[in-house]
């Protein structure tokens, strides 16, 4: 907790260790999802912190990290003008054009060998940020390319953007370039928070993050929680690093959010692995990407093959392709979701997207009908983004023939023909009925579901045959299914019964996090069931939160928290956390998770690295260790768990060997990360 300052600390001298204190415990949670202390502790020390420099303004600097919290709203934005142009880039649409511009960089290069690195192409949009003497000065977005908005308010609110740097060893003035981006889930929150107040959805996460980066009110844009991935340094309008990859390096180093997944390549056929590999795992992604950004790593090269009026000629956008398509409506109906929330869904005519077929699409609410003017039979434009329902983007209004059918939204529920209500001021409507079973449903479904607590073969089928024969009334009563049950409803085998129920068992143990996703909470979503979890340790506790202890958790806002509240209040929802804990699901935070070194499957595992591995450097293998709750020490010993060897691994390979540890290369680490980052599902890693 927050130690006042003793008699030989001055006041100034607490304010400055109270600052480098919750840098810290800032880049350990935002940089490295790896937090040392709770949240609670966090904000005690902010507190302290806020107390000091409001008794002693004088003590206040700009690089404070109070000054997250949000200042005042500005006036408008001043212009400023970028010390080297912010580039755009040229586009690649297929793998003929990647391999031109590898050609091209070829013959520009006149023999020399070099490589590429592969990136992800984040859709968010560019800012440059300026440090001076390590502090930051200024946040700019790119605008025109030479001239953009100094956005410096809003821009300290971001976390993941360091107000000072850790390690200056570029002294003087540079900067920073990289992409702010809203994660999905947060684009999510916002959107459903916006339907809440009537107010209009945005279109996508870049739209919602350039609107928010332009709000006036720098307390608004704290509360929309960006995000930054930094991909550029520069000092002055000179580039600093002799390749990007050490740039990239050195701004991990210095405390910037670095994306994990990138490649260096020595072959354009390197480069389309890359591209191939992350198209497929696109969706996996907590953030929207348009396409892969391939540059030429050496910055000798990169100044040589110099640039044209707008991009570079040393880099290139690969786009993966549009995931949009057009086809007709054929009818609009209406779903009912786990809070008896009514969705307008509309049936479309089959079309082929990104190697699916989509055959509906959402259509959110009856505002958003309205927005979009959707009728039965019109020929809209979808798309599919990271969302598992793709969604209408417009109508082509020159297909429209006149037999379209405007859609009405039932007054009774489509399901159990109970009232629907949708009070003044709100925009979606709820079947209020208690008992509605297409609410049961969709619960049911939810707290089965993959990310929640993974009860394979619960499905709609199943779901709908258990409780239209009454044989389930709330998700409790999943824990009173027998192998019999199961097997006398129609056509279930015996060993698919048995199955489920070794599902439904195995669901038991799963971590609090996802038994408090599960259970579906109004505005708890993943990430915040985990800070919940992690915050309050056991689904006790967390019932007997009161409002204000809850608003209180860092990154926990009163919305969620009154929700939270009103949640527990229900005697129907206590009544089920009590037959949950009597049914032996787990209702405490899984030991070896709780507290310190977040909810890695690392926890208390010690690793060494030797040798050079192929891909990442160690300091990049030791943070991703670590943000596995993994530790990683220097000798080998009989207390090391595993030694991950590289190239020109010595001493320690060989003590590794006579001691019997486990030796792994850097494949098999990813591998295991990947299992490991599998089973938390909260967390990316290369
Ligand atoms: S490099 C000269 N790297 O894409 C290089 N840009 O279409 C200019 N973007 O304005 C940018 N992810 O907003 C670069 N990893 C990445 C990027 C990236 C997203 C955006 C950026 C830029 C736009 C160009």
């Amino acid at each position: 907790m927050a130690r006042r300052a003793t008699k030989k600390e001055t006041i100034e001298e607490e304010a400055e260790r109270l600052r480098g204190e919750l840098r810290r415990h800032e880049e350990l949670y935002y940089v490295y999802d790896n937090p040392e202390i709770s949240d609670a502790e966090y904000d005690a020390l902010m507190q302290r912190l806020q107390e000091i420099e409001e008794a002693h303004p004088e003590l206040q600097t700009p690089d404070s990290p109070t000054v997250r919290v949000g200042g005042r709203p500005a006036e408008g934005f001043n212009e400023f003008v970028h010390r080297r142009q912010m580039l755009s880039l040229d586009n690649s649409y297929n793998i003929e054009e990647l391999r031109r511009f590898d050609e091209r960089c070829r013959r520009l290069a006149d023999e020399r060998a070099f490589e590429y690195v592969a990136e992800l192409k984040i859709d968010g949009l560019s800012l440059a940020l300026h440090y001076e003497s390590g502090v930051l000065a200024n946040g700019v977005t790119r605008g025109d390319g030479r001239r953009g908005e100094d956005v410096t308010g809003n821009v300290r609110t971001i976390r993941s953007i360091p107000l000072r740097l850790n390690k200056v060893d570029l002294k003087d003035e540079f900067e920073v370039r990289g992409e702010a981006y809203l994660s999905r889930e947060t684009f999510e929150r916002i959107n459903a928070e916006r339907e809440e107040s009537s107010e209009a959805r945005f279109a996508n996460p870049r739209n919602a993050a350039a609107g928010t980066l332009r709000q006036l009110d720098p307390r608004i844009v704290a509360r929309r929680k960006l995000s930054f991935f930094a991909y550029d340094a520069l000092a002055g309008d000179r580039k600093p690093f002799a390749t990007h990859w050490e740039a990239l390096e050195w701004l991990k180093a210095s405390g910037f959010q670095v994306n994990p997944h990138r490649a260096l390549c020595s072959t354009i056929d390197e480069v389309i692995e890359f591209c191939n590999r992350m198209e497929s795992e696109r969706d996996e992604l907590e953030y929207e990407i348009d396409g892969v950004v391939v540059k030429v790593n050496s910055t000798a090269l990169q100044e040589e093959f110099g640039q044209t009026t707008k991009a570079p000629r040393w880099a290139i956008a690969y786009k993966y392709p549009a995931r949009q398509a057009t086809t007709q409506v054929l009818s609009i109906v209406v779903q009912v979701g786990r809070t008896g929330a009514l969705t307008p869904v509309a049936n479309l005519e089959p079309v082929q997207l990104a190697g699916t077929i989509v055959a509906r699409a959402t259509l959110h609410n009856e505002d958003e009908i309205r927005r979009l003017d959707v009728r039965t039979g019109d020929w809209v434009m979808i798309e599919k983004s990271g969302e598992i329902i793709p969604k209408v983007l417009k109508v082509v209004e020159s297909k429209r023939t006149g037999a379209e059918t405007v859609f009405q939204m039932p007054t009774e529920c489509p399901v159990c023909g109970g009232h629907v209500s949708r009070p003044e001021g709100e925009v979606v409507a709820r079947c209020v009925a208690a008992d509605c079973p297409a609410q049961l449903k969709a619960r049911l479904l939810h707290y089965a579901s993959r990310r929640a607590m993974r009860i394979e073969g619960l499905g709609e089928a199943l779901a709908e045959q258990l409780i239209a024969k009454k044989i389930i009334g709330d998700v409790a009563d999943i824990y009173k299914l027998r192998v019999e049950d199961v097997a006398a409803l129609e056509r279930r085998a015996e060993k698919s019964a048995t199955n489920l129920i070794a599902q439904i068992e195995a669901s038991k143990t799963r971590d609090l996090p996802h038994l408090i996703f599960g259970l579906g909470l109004r505005h708890v979503g993943e990430r915040t069931a985990g800070i919940l979890a992690r915050s309050f340790g056991s689904l006790e506790r967390l019932a007997a939160a009161t409002v204000e202890e809850l608003d209180a958790v860092h990154e926990i806002g009163l919305t969620v928290a009154e929700s939270v509240r009103d949640w527990f209040n229900d005697p129907t929802n206590q009544s089920l956390c009590a037959r949950l804990r009597a049914a032996g699901v787990r209702t405490e935070m899984e030991a070896s998770t709780a507290g310190a070194g977040g909810d890695g499957r690392f926890a208390g595992k010690q690793f060494v690295l030797t040798g050079k591995l192929p891909m990442m450097t160690r300091d990049e293998a030791r943070a991703l260790i670590e943000a596995q709750g993994g530790r990683v020490a220097s000798s080998v010993s009989k207390k090391t768990d595993y030694v991950v060897a590289g190239e020109d691994a010595g001493a320690k390979l060989e003590k590794a060997v006579e001691l019997g540890v486990d030796v792994l290369d850097e494949k098999q680490l990813l591998e295991l990360i990947n299992e490991a980052a599998n089973k938390n599902e909260r967390r990316e890693v290369a």
